[in-house]
């Protein structure tokens, strides 16, 4: 289909499963080995910039705060999450509201694997593969309605499994949003797995979003209900903080967090090569996007 989006990060550039379990030993071998340049020398490090991010990398440093508010907090806990069976409720502005199983939801849909850079908002950063669908795709299929300007999520509260909920760290749910055409925006994905595994629960499984020109916190999991609204919906941490967190969340590194600049981020990983990277607008997707904020002052819509 015309619309969809291309990767620039490739398969290609996807280091192959023996090696993204465990890169890092294979690294400390091959240094041993007197190898090290056929790894780490300047080109490879240049390379690195955009390589994807291990799978362990990826899984253990986390935020999640159903599961605690320590990075390595949901790694620990989020195996009590119960995923099965799942369901998502459907509803607002639709033509076809319901309480929807996975299944029904994504069965011949095109599920794809899309690599992208995904920034936090406390300035670090990886690159991930995941795996998933439009969420255009999604809302296509259950029929949004022409009054619908904005999509609202909400995560699952599963308060005997998440010591999180129990303390009451933040509100809860959590829930996000989306104006429309961010949501059907070819880039937006509803995720469902990273490298060739189903989604990992500290992670959103089973089903989590992904929006990669926004601050990771855009990005929420485990997804138990999409509304479509006329209004702008609630964001966690919009709520939570208004001054430091808006509901664009845009990246953007001219406009700094009112505690820390967005100017640089640090790439998580990468071990002796890791460096800190100056952060490129709408985290480098500028071309796809920009034309969305185009009539905005995004120092005021941050
Ligand atoms: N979704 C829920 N339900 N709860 C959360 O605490 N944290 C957000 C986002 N989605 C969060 C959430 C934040 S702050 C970030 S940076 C990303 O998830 C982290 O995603 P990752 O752990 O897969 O890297």
């Amino acid at each position: 289909m015309a619309h969809r989006w291309t990767n620039d990060l490739t398969r290609a550039n996807v280091t192959p499963k023996p090696l993204y379990l465990n890169r890092r030993q294979i690294m400390r071998g091959a240094a041993g080995l007197g190898l090290a340049s056929a790894f780490g020398g300047p080109v490879a490090a240049q390379a690195g910039a955009l390589e994807p991010n291990t799978f362990e990398e990826i899984t253990t440093y986390n935020n999640f705060y159903e599961f605690g508010t320590g990075k390595e907090d949901p790694a620990r806990n989020a195996g009590a999450l119960e995923i099965e069976p799942w369901s998502i409720k459907v509803d607002g502005l639709v033509d076809s509201p319901g309480e929807y199983s996975l299944a029904e939801l994504l069965d011949g849909l095109t599920e794809e694997e899309r690599i992208y850079r995904f920034r936090c908002v406390e300035a670090w950063s990886m690159v991930i593969p995941w795996r998933g669908y439009e969420l255009a795709d999604i809302l296509t299929r259950v029929g949004v309605k022409p009054e619908a300007r904005y999509v609202a999520f909400e995560t699952v509260v599963q308060e005997e499994n998440m010591p999180g909920v129990r303390r009451r760290v933040i509100p809860f749910p959590y829930v996000e949003g989306l104006r429309i055409d961010e949501a059907m925006h070819p880039l937006t994905l509803m995720a469902t797995g990273i490298y060739d595994e189903p989604m990992p629960k500290q992670n959103g499984a089973p089903i989590r979003l992904v929006v990669p020109w926004k601050y990771g916190f855009k990005s929420i999991k485990s997804i138990v209900r999409i509304s479509l609204v006329e209004d702008e919906p609630p964001a966690s941490w919009n709520v939570i903080n208004p001054r430091e967190y808006g509901f664009y969340s845009n990246v953007n590194p001219t406009v700094d967090h009112p505690r820390w600049s967005q100017a640089t981020e640090r790439r998580i990983g990468g071990g002796l090569f890791a460096s800190r990277q100056e952060t490129l607008m709408f985290n480098g997707y500028e071309s796809e996007v920009a034309s969305l904020y185009e009539d905005m002052d995004l120092s005021e819509y941050f």
